[in-house]
């Protein structure tokens, strides 16, 4: 049985949690693949709100396992609070379980992105500060702790009195901040965190192409998006990892010819938190009621984000960088009120035409928009269960939409709750 991935094809925040959970209910197994308490799934249900950071959205149903691939990295204390919350809320928690190749997430990463964030000025990435750069690059820098290394306290000890070492010189002497002391992270890992999270670790590898065997549905949930890869996003403004659905192989331990639907799902306009270039943003009152509409602020920070037309030309990009078989639409509620609409097609700079995002970064600052307009709907979309509910206009921006990225869009979401998808299957 081949799996699915879901992938955010824009900045984050495009509503990777409520999609998951929407499709968990034919799944058996949902896997986080990349990112840490960085992300903020939202998922809506009945009245009930959850936000989910490091546990897969498919948490919500019973008959879901839920994985936290080896791609994750995991700050402990947060993986248990979240879980305890959840329990106080009835959610079971009991078949989570974790790679025990997954990187840990430690006291230093966090204090690390902090200074070296405020350090930056104003060059600043405008991280999470929740020490997600940091961790891994001490996992490519291969300093490391794991997951597994709570299960082995001489081991656990031995690797952070080394990587320590170096964490507190960088800390005192360049950034002037006081050290850590090595006794109170251990204790705190080993004897607060090890006992709880030692039980929820599996060898996920093996758990998943045993699942994948025998012909059970598994789902790859991407965290953060596609223009936030390390690799292919706007760099430096972006994160650590890499979240284009390639990164759901590594991620995960599943191979390429075991993924056979990839869905990219993407909001009925663009946001972005943090820095960073962004062609079609709205500096002016309609970004401003984008904002208020969509409720348009950070899920885990509180931030607000910064607001923008459709942009077309990136979502090309998209298809193209995580081989995306559909699209998932949602917000498109939020464009009930505007009496014109516009969809960014291309871009210039001197005189060229951008079909595609330019490798450039220098490019990319200065590339002017080419919009085409429609007229909007001005009508509440909120209660809309089926295409024949929508009107033409509504359609008309979608089919628009489907023709401009390449590939169908099948969902369009209206609304916050589960329930609020409209199935464009004809598109
Ligand atoms: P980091 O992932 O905390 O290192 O932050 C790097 C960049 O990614 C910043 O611009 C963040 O605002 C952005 N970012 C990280 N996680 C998310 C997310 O879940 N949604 C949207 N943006 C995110």
């Amino acid at each position: 049985m081949p799996a699915t991935v879901v992938v955010g094809t824009q900045w984050g925040d495009e509503g990777k949690g409520k999609l998951t959970d929407l499709l968990a209910s034919e799944m058996d197994v949902v896997v986080r693949y990349q990112g840490g308490h960085n992300a903020g799934h939202r998922v809506v249900v009945g009245s009930e709100e959850f936000t989910l950071q490091l546990v897969p959205s498919g948490v919500l149903y019973s008959h879901i396992t839920p994985v936290i691939g080896n791609g994750v990295v995991v700050d402990p204390a947060v993986l248990l609070e979240e879980i305890d919350a959840l329990n106080a809320r009835g959610v079971d928690t009991s078949k989570v379980v974790v790679s025990g190749n997954a990187h840990l997430v430690m006291p230093y990463h966090q204090e690390l992105d902090r200074v070296t964030e405020r350090y930056l000025g104003k060059n600043s990435l405008g991280t999470t500060r929740r020490g997600i750069g940091p961790a891994y690059a001490d996992k490519a820098a291969r300093v490391g702790l794991r997951v597994q290394d709570l299960s082995d306290p001489k081991i656990f000890r031995q690797k952070l009195d080394v990587v320590l070492k170096e964490k507190n010189a960088l800390l005192a002497k360049v950034y002037n901040r006081l050290p850590l002391a090595a006794d109170e992270i251990a204790g705190r890992y080993l004897e607060e965190y090890a006992p709880r999270v030692v039980p929820m670790v599996a060898d996920t590898v093996d758990l998943l192409h045993r699942s994948l065997e025998a012909g059970r549905h598994v789902l790859l949930e991407g965290a953060q998006a596609t223009f936030l890869d390390v690799d292919h996003g706007t760099y430096p403004f972006v994160t650590s990892s890499n979240p284009v659905a390639g990164g759901a192989c590594t991620g995960s331990g599943l191979g390429p010819r075991q993924i056979d639907r990839v869905i990219g799902i993407a909001k009925a306009y663009v946001t972005r938190v943090g820095s960073g270039p962004f062609p079609t943003e709205l500096d002016d009152d309609i970004g401003d009621l984008l904002v208020e509409r969509g409720h348009e602020f950070g899920t885990n920070t509180g931030r607000r984000r910064r607001c923008g037309w459709f942009d077309a030309v990136m979502l090309r990009q998209a298809v193209r960088l995580n081989s995306l078989s559909e699209i998932a639409l949602t917000k498109l509620d939020v464009r009930d009120t505007f009496e014109r609409v516009k969809v960014c097609v291309a871009y210039e700079c001197d005189g060229e035409r951008f079909d595609y995002v330019p490798y450039h970064q220098s490019t990319l600052h200065r590339v002017v928009p080419v919009y085409e307009e429609l007229p909007g709907w001005l009508t509440d979309l909120s209660q809309a269960t089926s295409l024949a509910d929508l009107p033409q206009q509504a359609r008309d921006y979608v089919a628009l939409l489907a023709e401009e990225i390449g590939v169908p869009v099948r969902l369009v979401g209206v609304g916050p709750g589960r329930e609020q998808f409209v199935s464009f299957a004809s598109v």
